[in-house]
């Protein structure tokens, strides 16, 4: 059994994936099942952390212990995360977010008429919630956690996503053809602001999750 190193902390978790809807019936979302956040979730209740869990769209159970919050859209991620992060110790940024959102939202069904083509989609940008809580930091000392999905040049690419967030530690996935979003397993390497290059090998998400607590309770001393 592991020693209860998050005992006293409050710690934040997004988890899942953003829907941006279009009309009452349809959205713009991502493949995202939420498994690694939940598994962040639930290793941290286990390691004695209060643990607020921001749920983005997910089917799973909620994790016991945790205080669960559900949203839909990026928008309301924001709120939830800046809400809770106002007396966090630790946020860790593990949902898919939206970066675009539709720039209108139809009160009805969009219909299709036949005899014309179909309007071009108009987006608009999301805020991006990572940059937003690393810049204006709740509380002294608060440990900042990103994830970044990459197909190529991950290191490099890694480096450069950790700096413009401005996150302490940045998990970065390599995603390919054969690694998909809803997979029971994740090989990643953690960047550290600091310099420091965690890799953590193929395995179940509850290593990744351990391994990032780790680093996060190290940083909080
Ligand atoms: O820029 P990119 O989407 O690759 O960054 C991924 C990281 O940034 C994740 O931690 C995700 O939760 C976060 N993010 C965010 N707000 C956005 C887009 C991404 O917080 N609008």
């Amino acid at each position: 059994v592991r020693e209860p190193d998050l005992a006293g902390r409050h710690v934040v978790v997004s988890a899942g994936g953003t829907r941006e809807p279009l009309d009452p019936v349809r959205f713009l979302g991502n493949r995202s099942s939420g498994k690694q956040g939940y598994a962040l979730a639930r290793t941290a209740v286990a390691r004695g952390a209060r643990v607020t869990l921001i749920a983005a769209n997910t089917a799973l159970p909620d994790p016991a212990g945790a205080d669960v919050v559900r949203v839909e859209t990026a928008l309301q991620l924001r709120e939830a995360v800046l809400k809770a992060a106002a007396d966090a110790d630790a946020v860790v940024m593990a949902a898919a977010v939206a970066d675009f959102r539709p720039a209108s939202y139809a009160t009805g069904k969009i219909k299709k008429k036949d005899d014309q083509e179909p309007e071009p989609l108009a987006l608009v940008r999301n805020p991006d919630i990572l940059a937003e809580v690393s810049a204006d930091r709740a509380r002294p000392g608060q440990v900042i956690v990103g994830f970044a999905a990459e197909t190529d040049d991950v290191l490099a690419n890694g480096r450069r996503k950790l700096a413009r967030k401005g996150c302490d530690l940045l998990v970065v996935n390599e995603v390919g053809e054969h690694r998909t979003f809803g997979a029971e397993e994740n090989e990643a390497v953690v960047l550290a602001a600091d310099g420091g290059e965690t890799p953590v090998p193929h395995g179940p998400k509850e290593a990744l999750a351990e391994t990032v607590w780790d680093l996060v309770a190290a940083r909080l001393g």
